[in-house]
Parts: structure tokens; sequence; C-alpha cells
């Protein structure tokens, strides 16, 4: 049996130690402020939201929630975030994903002061993270690198499989693992002999959101197995993109689904509102 790597302990132990750190800050007269945009009803993304929220004031992490409706124009919208670029009491600025059709993704982001980019997915940060530098990335691959480093997993040298190439999971992750000296291979919907490129993965990370893409004849022997995806089956289930039950037998470890990556991703938004929050002190 593969070793669980369970976000959920791990999570709240992140969140509780941010607590104290939150409670530290209000005593220096800094409450870190994190302002969630939400345009339209998207039901998934209203859930995430919610959770957001829910976790932000578990640890004293003020949540300012926009909601927007569906037909918001750009021009409304860019208002709105050039608003909390200027207030002095907004930490970091979420608009959460995906956006209404006649909203330009890509320039509404670009639009966020990038000192204010708690996602990480402006192309100032994606600059800062592929020269190494300073910066916030992408909760997600954030709450990944985490997770190993609980587990001590180290990443050194290893040889690191990501199949899947969003600027959410596998593109950031790909620039945290070559900055932690990983081998990494980015693999996708194009792959030529994809089965044989897994196979070598000493850390094989699935994000895709195709139910049991990977199976047992996918995975090397004792490899570390991060499984991203996450779709409801016809039963209702949250099921991911690993074979859990067969690969369970082969990995060396292996994220859950759900209780894996899920949590640390809300963990790593909250790590990171609260850093932004620490440069007021200066
Ligand atoms: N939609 C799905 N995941 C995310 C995320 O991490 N950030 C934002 N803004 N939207 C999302």
């Amino acid at each position: 049996m593969a070793t669980r790597l369970d976000g959920k302990v791990v999570s709240k132990r992140i969140l509780s130690e941010l607590q104290q750190t939150v409670t530290d800050l209000a005593q220096q007269g800094v409450t870190p402020t994190l302002a969630v945009i939400l345009v339209g009803s998207d039901p998934a993304s209203q859930v995430y939201v919610r959770n957001k929220q829910r976790r932000a004031e578990e640890i004293g992490v003020r949540s300012l929630m926009f909601k927007l409706p569906e037909e918001t124009s750009q021009e409304t919208l860019l208002a709105k975030v050039a608003e909390l670029n200027q207030d002095p009491d907004v930490d970091g600025i979420l608009v959460q994903l995906p956006l209404p059709k006649q909203l330009d993704e890509r320039v509404v982001i670009n639009a966020i002061d990038p000192d204010k980019d708690v996602d990480g997915f402006s192309p100032v940060s994606v600059g800062r993270l592929w020269t190494n530098e300073p910066t916030v990335v992408a909760s997600t691959p954030y709450g990944i690198m985490a997770l190993l480093d609980a587990y001590q997993i180290d990443v050194t040298g290893k040889r690191v499989v990501i199949v899947g190439r969003s600027n959410i999971v596998g593109r950031p992750l790909a620039g945290l693992m070559v900055n932690h000296d990983a081998t990494v291979t980015i693999a996708h919907s194009k792959t030529h002999d994809l089965k044989a490129l897994t196979r070598e993965a000493d850390i094989l990370v699935i994000a895709i959101g195709v139910p049991h893409f990977i199976g047992a004849d996918a995975v090397k022997p004792g490899a570390t197995v991060i499984d991203v995806g996450i779709s409801r089956g016809a039963d209702g289930k949250l099921q991911g993109d690993v074979d859990a039950e067969a690969v369970d037998a082969i990995a060396g470890a292996l994220t859950p689904v759900p209780g894996g990556v899920g949590p640390m991703t809300i963990a790593s938004l909250m790590a990171q509102t609260v850093e932004l929050a620490k440069r007021r002190l200066h």
C-alpha cells in the first residue's frame, strides 16, 4: 500500500500556524485582507469561493467578496480591479475563473497589480517564477510542493513528469519543480507514448480532469503519485485522474481524492495572502 499523502491533515496544521501568524500581525495593526471577485453564477466557482471565504474567516484573514452579475462588462470588472489595486487595505486580489465569455481573462488578469496578484497568474508573477525570483505562485502548485515537503519527499534530482499544461497547475508546477532542482517533463494530450514517459517518473503529477486516466501500468513501482484531477462520477462521487485502487498497490505514495491536493490549495492561498500582508510591516 502506498503512503497516503493526507492534504487534510497537513493543511490543518498549516492553517493553525497561519492563524497564529495572523494574530501576531493583528497586534501590529495589520489584518491580512483578500478581495475575491466572482462574476456570474457558475456553481463550482460559487462552492470554491465559499470555501475560500470560510477558511479565511477561520484563521482571521479578512475576506471581501464582490459578486458581479453574469452580464458584467469588461469595463465594469476592470474598474473594480483598479479600485482594489488602489485600496491600501487590500493585500491580495483574486478573480475567480472561469469568467463569462464576454470577458477577456488575460486582460483582466493583466490588470491586477502584480504585487497583489495572490493567484500568481499575472505575466509578471509567471516571469518571476521562471527567473526564480521571490513571487506569489498559483495555489495548487504551491500546495503540492508543501505537501511533498510535509512528507519529506525531496524532489532534488528526481525525474518529475507532469501530465497537463494548464496555466493554473501544470506550467507553474514545472517552474517550481525546476527551481527545486528536479528534472521536469510536461506531458499533454499531444504527447507520444505517454505511458512510457509516465513510467519513468519518480514523481508523477496528473492534472487533466479525466477520471481514472492513470492506471497501475502507467506508474513506476515506488513512485510518488499526485492526483490533481477532480471530477464527479455518475454516482455523484468525487474522483481523481488516478485509478487509486489499482495504483495504490504499486506507488510509494499517493494523494487521495478528495482530501489530497484540494485542501492544500486553499491553505496555500491563505499562506500567500498572509505573506503579501507582511509586506505592510516594512
Ligand atoms: N478557478 C479554479 N481554480 C482557480 C484558482 O486557483 N484561482 C482562480 N482565480 N480561479 C480558479
